[in-house]
């Protein structure tokens, strides 16, 4: 969602003139977007703000402006903190960015547009992205579930969809414009429950042919939404993130099983394999429960591959746990997974819980997480080497990779997803950057795949 926010921030300075300076020294405005879930993250950009603060010092009219979730948490109390920092800007506010600045420049005085309803979704053709092929698409923002050690609720606010109809044309512009692999976001969006114009499946207007059916059909939830986008001409891939395992539905795992161009990886954030501890995150449901949807969703999509967010040493987490956990990844074997330390965030109900696991042992607990899930991630790559994978060509990477776990070598590649949202590297020209194209996997190299084209 930064990532898409930063895209949608550039466009609009673009736009107005503004072009991306070659560094920091050289820029007049520096803007940080920036990201509370974890407190690492925010100590990271209060160590900047300190440093641009001395660069101001020497140069007095540099600006420096936030943007993301550290806005919507902590608000003007920052200015009193950071008296070198100009504006912030919030989440539902990006729009208004250009005459932020303008207005900073003006009166050199600190400025901050806050909005605190509504939605932080606004589709234009100024985002500035960084791919011909490869496009975000946030359908929705906030969150309705309480996981206690989250902050998102209180950062983003409650779920609001975009309506369905506008995703719909949005992601026929993208089409139009040659794009071919468009990734929804949302903070959950499976609950993702939007109004409509349209009709599914009954022969709508592809990319470019003015507007839109006009049948009223009520309100549309996830599954229908890609039901609708897997009709537009022109996308050939549709993938999502993220979802939590209650909203994860039977209805959505057939409606990716029957579309082809729907990713075949599916996220689902676990985060303890310990009922006990799933409880006190109010996660909503048991570990027997989220194994049980993930039999449902293998049987239906057997060629799925499914990667998960793992917290190591929540509140009150027992080795007992830890190691319950240890079994999910185990039991489970993801395809990838991504394993933080718990963080406590203030205002979250978690910190009222004490954070009571040693700082050692959470460190220890986390790096045993990884390297468990690391020789699992290795094992299930390795499991395809010899098939030819379906890729789509992102990018040539400028940089060429020494070794593999096979100790071969490889020279200048090209970058790809698999149909699991894989990274493939392998040798070819940069005429098939946009291209799908087929693969046979040789090799892994840690996450990644390595292959050799067939065609
Ligand atoms: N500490 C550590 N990890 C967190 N996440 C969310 N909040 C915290 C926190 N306070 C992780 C969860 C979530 C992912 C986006 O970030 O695993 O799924
Ligand atoms: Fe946070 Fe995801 Fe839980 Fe929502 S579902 S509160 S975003 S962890």
């Amino acid at each position: 969602m930064n990532e898409y926010d930063t895209q949608v921030a550039s466009g609009l300075l673009s736009h107005q003139g503004y072009s991306q300076a070659e560094s920091e020294d050289e820029a007049d405005v520096v803007i940080m977007n920036t990201c509370s879930v974890r407190e690492h993250a925010e100590d990271r950009v209060f160590g900047r703000l300190g440093m641009l603060g001395k660069k101001k010092k020497e140069k007095p009219d540099l600006i420096i402006g936030l943007m993301g979730c550290m806005v919507e948490e902590h608000r003007e109390k920052l200015f009193k903190r950071f008296p070198q920092l100009d504006f912030m800007v919030g989440t539902r506010n990006i729009s208004e960015l250009p005459s932020i600045i303008q207005e900073v420049s003006k009166n050199r005085k600190q400025v901050s547009k806050i909005k605190q309803d509504g939605i932080s979704i606004e589709y234009s053709d100024l985002v500035e992205r960084n791919s011909d092929f490869y496009a975000w698409l946030p359908i929705m923002t906030g969150c309705n579930k309480v996981c206690t050690y989250c902050i998102v609720p209180i950062t983003r606010g409650i779920e609001v969809s975009m309506p369905a109809h506008e995703v719909y044309r949005e992601a026929s512009r993208l089409a139009g414009e040659g794009v071919k692999w468009i990734t929804l976001l949302g903070q959950n969006v499976n609950s993702y429950n939007g109004t409509n114009q349209l009709s599914v499946g009954a022969g709508l207007p592809s990319p470019g042919r003015g507007d839109l059916a006009p049948t009223i059909h009520g309100r549309v939830g996830f599954p229908q939404l890609l039901e609708m986008l897997c009709e537009i001409e022109g996308l050939e891939r549709i993938s999502f993130t993220t979802s939590h395992p209650q909203d994860a539905t039977e209805e959505l795992f057939r409606v990716i099983a029957k579309n082809p161009k729907i990713s075949r990886r599916f996220h689902l954030p676990l985060q303890s394999g310990s009922d006990r501890i799933l409880k006190r995150m109010k996660r909503l449901h048991t570990y027997a429960e989220y194994k049980e949807k993930i039999d449902l969703m293998r049987s239906l999509i057997p060629d799925v591959s499914v990667t998960t967010d793992i917290i190591a040493g929540f509140s009150g987490e027992a080795e007992e746990d830890h190691q319950a956990t240890i079994q999910a990844l185990e039991e489970i074997r993801y395809d990838s997974a991504y394993i933080y330390k718990y963080s406590l965030r203030p205002a979250t109900p978690a910190a009222k819980l004490p954070d009571d696991v040693p700082r050692e042992i959470k460190s220890e607990r986390n790096q045993e997480l990884l390297e468990i899930q690391k020789k699992i991630t290795i094992e299930q790559n390795r499991k395809s080497i010899g098939q030819i994978l379906n890729a789509f060509v992102e990018k040539i990477s400028t940089k060429a990779k020494k070794g593999t776990d096979n100790n071969s070598c490889l020279l200048p590649f090209l970058i790809g997803r698999t149909d699991h949202d894989k990274k493939l590297v392998f040798e070819g020209g940069p005429s098939l950057i946009g291209k799908f194209v087929q693969v046979r996997l040789d090799d892994t190299y840690h996450e990644t795949l390595i292959g050799t084209l067939i065609s």
